[in-house]
């Protein structure tokens, strides 16, 4: 049985009172939350999250890191950085990161080896643009990005990630994919990674991601092949993330 996970993406968002605002409402509901919950924070706030959830249901991570271990690479953040404050997850290959900073499927797999390699679970996304999905290749261009990194780290490294599918087109921009759409696309996925090793496809968390709020959640986790969610928006407000926790 897959433990459903719904991880937070704040993006670019927060600052220390909104933070302790938002954690402290998190943890005081988190009574009822069955699936496991996690929160990726701007690298500055890491300090401040490391210890309101320390020895919390709550775990917490990241939204990018280098691929390299350390040197001179201005502005860069590495793998022993995130884990000196205690990350357990981070997200690599979001759309943002690969339209607006050119991130390649190869340069994904990078980060995704140097994530692992530091004992850190990476969130693997995956996802068509809108052009992609009018023009038939949804599953082309999620292969491809998937095969980079079976490529690189091998499929049994996918045993020790999460892979999260989030349209492009339905990112932040209150478009959902409806259940079935989004049911297909991990159907898809498991089965592409059932051919390689059924053990690691049945054992793989898929996240669904793309406009997740409280009131689509319930039926989007109700698909077989849906264990969670990775949220944008909706993670910002307590009460939102904490039905969509429960929905989990
Ligand atoms: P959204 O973002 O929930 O605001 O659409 C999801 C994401 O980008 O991970």
């Amino acid at each position: 049985m897959r433990r459903k996970l719904v991880a937070g993406n704040w993006k670019m968002h927060g600052s220390l009172a909104e933070n302790e605002a938002l954690l402290s409402g998190l943890l005081a509901g988190m009574g009822n939350v069955k699936a496991g919950v996690a929160v990726c924070v701007p690298f500055p706030y890491l300090a401040q999250v490391q210890s309101i959830l320390a020895n919390s249901p709550i775990a917490w991570g990241a939204q990018n890191m280098s691929q390299q271990a350390k040197g001179a690479f201005t502005g860069e953040v590495s793998a022993s950085m995130l884990t000196d404050f205690g990350c357990a997850y981070v997200i690599v290959g979001h759309s943002e990161r690969r339209a607006i900073y050119g991130e390649s499927d190869e340069l994904v797999a990078e980060k995704f080896a140097a994530v692992q390699a530091a004992g850190m679970t990476p969130i693997l996304c995956v996802g068509e643009t809108l052009v992609e999905r009018e023009g038939g290749i949804t599953e082309s261009v999620v292969a491809r990005q998937l095969d980079a990194v079976i490529a690189k780290c091998g499929v049994m490294s996918l045993a020790k990630s999460v892979v999260a599918y989030e349209p492009v087109w339905a990112i932040g921009t209150g478009k959902t994919a409806s259940p079935e759409q989004a049911q297909a696309v991990h159907a898809y996925i498991r089965a592409k990674l059932r051919d390689l090793d059924a053990t690691v496809a049945d054992g793989l968390v898929i996240q669904y991601g793309g406009s997740v709020k409280a009131n689509n959640a319930v039926e989007l986790f109700g698909q077989p092949d849906i264990d969670g969610g990775l949220i944008g928006g909706a993670a910002l407000n307590v009460e939102e993330f904490l039905a969509i926790c429960r929905a989990a």
